[in-house]
């Protein structure tokens, strides 16, 4: 028999198919992170109950309780408290980006910062960290708390680095992956890291889990970038052109630059350094980057990485977790929210 070509329709079902592989434990899951969140504080109780409420897709705790199944972790509640925690870091930051960027919509819901403001918003996404540290001292392991400490460090030194960059369209392709590596990458690694950890796998699994992670990140960043210029604010659940709004430079416009006219690189320089831009500009940007292709381009860098993540969980024999979150790879970039 030849090379098995996975269906369209498998692909596109990836994502439901984890869910029903996992499901029941992501219940769970969710009831700990209400669990761990429980607080007298009226401000708090409503906060993060408005926040859990809106979900949003849970693919990173999706992957841990998946990789720990990959790995044969069968007994015990690890990977639950893990993925929990791994949620938690994702949420916080999220509180605290939607600070920085002035995001309004999030998850097809008011964001926390529109409802309570800025300072109630950021004080909340540090109680979500501190929960989870709490959690994570409770599960005991150095080697998952020092794993998921410094991946917190480096979400926040990703969300600076993209602040010091603000409005240059100089940026260098390596400069804007240093970020997202930090920013969005280093999360989905160490989600799909701590499946081997806690089944004590060898060195070489623990490393393939974390490629398989890191690369899939980068991909779902890529593709998060791209769709802020061309989804709609129904389907994906944020507003659309926010990164242009806000002067961040990213892949869909390093392409752009490296494509357009003399002419054209002068207004991209002009438009970047505004200090607001409006709706016309951003018609304009889109038409662009329609005239240059510039979203195939991201997809196709994009593909790059869905195929290393794809090959590095080769190692593993076969199962149908490793299929299904093989087939995962690709949906990050076919995801439409
Ligand atoms: C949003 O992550 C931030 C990015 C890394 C692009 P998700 O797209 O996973 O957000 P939710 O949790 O599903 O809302
Ligand atoms: C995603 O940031 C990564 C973090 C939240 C740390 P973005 O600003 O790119 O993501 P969205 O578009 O707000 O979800
Ligand atoms: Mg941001
Ligand atoms: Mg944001």
């Amino acid at each position: 028999m030849g090379l098995v070509i996975p269906l369209k329709k498998e692909i596109d079902n990836s994502y439901n198919e984890l869910k029903n592989l996992v499901g029941n434990r992501l219940d769970n899951v969710n009831q700990q992170i209400k669990y761990s969140l429980a607080s007298e504080i009226n401000l708090i109780h409503k906060m993060t109950s408005y926040h859990l409420k809106a979900g949003g897709k849970r693919i990173r705790p999706l992957l841990t309780l998946a990789s720990a199944k990959l790995c044969g972790y069968r007994e015990g509640n690890r990977d639950v408290n893990l993925a929990a925690c791994v949620e938690l870091i994702h949420n916080a930051t999220l509180l605290h980006d939607d600070v920085i960027d002035n995001s309004e919509i999030r998850r097809g819901n008011k964001t926390s910062n529109t409802i309570w403001g800025n300072q109630s918003s950021i004080l909340v996404g540090d109680y979500l960290f501190s929960r989870c540290f709490e959690m994570m001292v409770a599960d005991g392991s150095i080697e998952i708390l020092k794993l998921l400490s410094s991946t917190s460090s480096r979400i926040a030194q990703g969300e600076v680095l993209q602040l010091e960059y603000k409005g240059e369209i100089d940026i260098l392709e390596e400069t804007y992956f240093d970020i997202i590596n930090s920013k969005t990458a280093a999360l989905f690694a160490a989600a799909t890291k701590v499946g081997a950890c806690i089944s004590d796998r060898s060195k070489k699994e623990k490393k393939a889990l974390e490629s398989y992670g890191r690369n899939l990140g980068l991909a779902f960043q890529i593709a998060d970038d791209a769709l802020d210029y061309y989804s709609t604010k129904t389907i994906f659940g944020k507003e659309i052109g926010k990164d242009f709004f806000e002067g961040k430079v990213t892949l869909p416009i390093i392409f752009l630059c490296q494509k357009v006219n003399k002419n054209e690189k002068l207004y991209l320089e002009k438009i970047f350094k505004k200090k607001t831009r409006t709706k016309l500009d951003f018609n304009e940007i889109q038409n662009l980057i329609k005239k240059y292709n510039s979203i195939s381009s991201c997809f196709k860098r994009a593909e790059h990485f869905v195929n290393i993540s794809y090959n590095a969980l080769n190692i593993f024999t076969p199962s149908v977790e490793k299929t299904i979150l093989q087939n995962l790879t690709s949906y990050s970039l076919e995801r439409s929210f």
